[in-house]
């Protein structure tokens, strides 16, 4: 009976502990962007750029050169496909590579703008 209770409770201790975990890791992935919202190159994905200093490094010696005024065609088409994130090095090497430890609402927005159809809006 004694090894019955600690058996149960060992399992309901490591049930306990990963379900805060799973919980920790929903919390910090489901960002979920407003599909009636517009996602915008010029207010939503440059701010970001800026706000990491990109071209601090990402300029006339660096591809892609981030620099102010010419992020667009810096990386459409070279390294974004329309409609893919996934198969966009943007998103890529951001979101997996830990290129930059961009928080997670910065990561779901330059998803959705480029699986929007990364307009120039
Ligand atoms: C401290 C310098 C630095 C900063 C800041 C920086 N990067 Fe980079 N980035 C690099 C270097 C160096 C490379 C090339 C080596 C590599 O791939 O990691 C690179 C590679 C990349 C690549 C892949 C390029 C290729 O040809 O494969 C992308 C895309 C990229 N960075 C985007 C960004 C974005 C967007 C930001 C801002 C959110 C940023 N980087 C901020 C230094 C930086």
């Amino acid at each position: 009976m004694k090894k019955l209770f600690k058996i149960v409770l060992t399992g309901s201790l490591a049930l306990l502990c990963f379900s805060c975990y799973y919980d920790e890791f929903l919390e910090e992935e489901e960002i979920i962007i407003d599909p009636t919202e517009t996602v915008s190159f010029a207010d939503d994905i440059i701010p970001i750029f800026l706000s990491d200093n990109c071209a601090q490094c990402h300029n006339a010696t660096l591809d892609p050169d981030l620099r102010a005024g010419n992020e667009y065609s810096a990386l459409v088409p070279d390294y974004v496909t329309a409609n893919n994130a996934n198969g966009s090095k943007l998103y890529t090497k951001l979101a997996q590579d830990n290129h930059r430890d961009l928080n997670a609402t910065s990561l779901a927005l330059i998803k959705e703008w480029i699986n929007r159809g990364a307009e120039n809006n």
